[in-house]
């Protein structure tokens, strides 16, 4: 995997394409854990399926934030940042029946100024409007890993996409890509509005929503979640370059079609420099400005492990297994329908 680092990182620098404003910066990381773990939504437990899991070495299946923000160490390259991030891990389904785990080869987290503030009869964000850093205790999901049907006209699961990264394009897709590709980024974007209240909800999404004008990932506030945050935008890489049967992938959950994909964010930084950053990281090229307070002296990136070890439980990393941890049953079917947009 650490081979792997520097056409990631150059992968990473593909051109951002912003409707609005440009101001982010990103978190690289190196893969932390895969396992049936999920603190959000099944606190305490095995979770239903295997789950690829960056950031924070505090990781474990009952944690808080705090939790998360006194860890020791991260696989980020952004040593302030001690937040976990997660979303499911992909699977290749083999002729024999059998599953194999596709290697996860790291992510990358951007942190970007898209949304703005409700107000009355707004509906476009004025020039040079400044989202908050998201709070101190927030946690959140998006997605909904049961689905498996698709529709534009909801942000939530336009929300959620699949890169095809193949010698010469990159076309982009809400299921998983109906082609072979070198590498698949899996991308899901969170709700940029908060209630400005709860830092989580029952349903782990209700305190947080999408703008109500605009897209998933810009635009204006709802009066119900006035209070607009940086968006976080994950990226999750995997190495598919060994499957061309790409219509045998399916994500732990047992999905086929990709549409179940979801992300899961439990907020450790540093408040303090989150704040910083996201008054200090500005432009298009945030990230690697130098007067970024996030960026200087970190060094890159390391994969390492949770203080608390991963259940022993076989989750396909040593070769194929028979069923995909948990027992997931494949639902739904491949979709072999050829719609690629481009956007982030
Ligand atoms: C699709 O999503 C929109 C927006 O959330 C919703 O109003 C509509 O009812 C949904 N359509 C179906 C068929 O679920």
């Amino acid at each position: 995997m650490v081979s792997s680092i520097p056409t990631l990182f150059a992968a990473l620098a593909l051109p951002l394409v912003p409707l609005v404003q440009a101001q982010l910066f990103t978190v690289n990381c190196q893969p932390l854990s895969i396992q049936r773990a999920d603190p959000i939504i099944s606190p305490g437990v095995v979770s239903a399926h295997t789950h690829a899991v960056i950031g924070g070495t505090a990781f474990q299946q009952t944690m808080s934030t705090t939790t998360a923000v006194n860890a020791q160490d991260t696989t980020c390259d952004k040593k302030l940042d001690k937040s976990n991030y997660w979303q499911p891990l992909l699977y290749h389904h083999r002729s024999d029946g059998q599953f194999e785990a596709v290697t996860f080869q790291g992510s990358a987290v951007y942190y970007l100024n898209r949304a703005c503030n409700y107000a009355p009869g707004l509906t476009t964000c004025p020039t040079n409007f400044a989202s908050r850093s998201p709070p101190a205790g927030l946690r959140m999901v998006v997605g909904n890993p049961t689905l498996r049907t698709y529709n534009d006209s909801s942000f939530a699961q336009r929300a959620v996409q699949h890169v095809c990264l193949r010698a010469n394009d990159s076309p982009n897709f809400n299921s998983l890509p109906p082609m072979a590709c070198l590498r698949l980024r899996a991308e899901t974007y969170f709700p940029s509005c908060w209630d400005g209240v709860n830092l989580d909800s029952a349903d782990h999404s209700s305190h947080m929503a999408f703008p109500a004008y605009g897209d998933y990932n810009t635009g204006v506030c709802p009066q119900s979640h006035p209070v607009a945050i940086y968006s976080v935008f994950y990226e999750f890489y995997y190495d598919t370059s060994p499957y061309t049967d790409y219509q045998n992938l399916v994500w732990a959950m047992g999905d086929p079609t990709g549409y179940g994909l979801h992300g899961d964010f439990i907020n450790g930084w540093n408040q303090n420099a989150l704040d910083q950053a996201v008054n200090t990281c500005q432009g298009p090229d945030g990230a690697y400005a130098a007067t970024c307070s996030v960026n200087p002296g970190d060094g890159a990136a390391v994969a390492l492990n949770p203080v608390v070890p991963a259940p022993s439980e076989n989750v396909g990393l040593n070769g194929p297994i028979p069923a995909l941890p948990g027992n997931n049953p494949v639902t739904g079917s491949f979709v072999k329908r050829r719609s690629s947009k481009f956007r982030m």
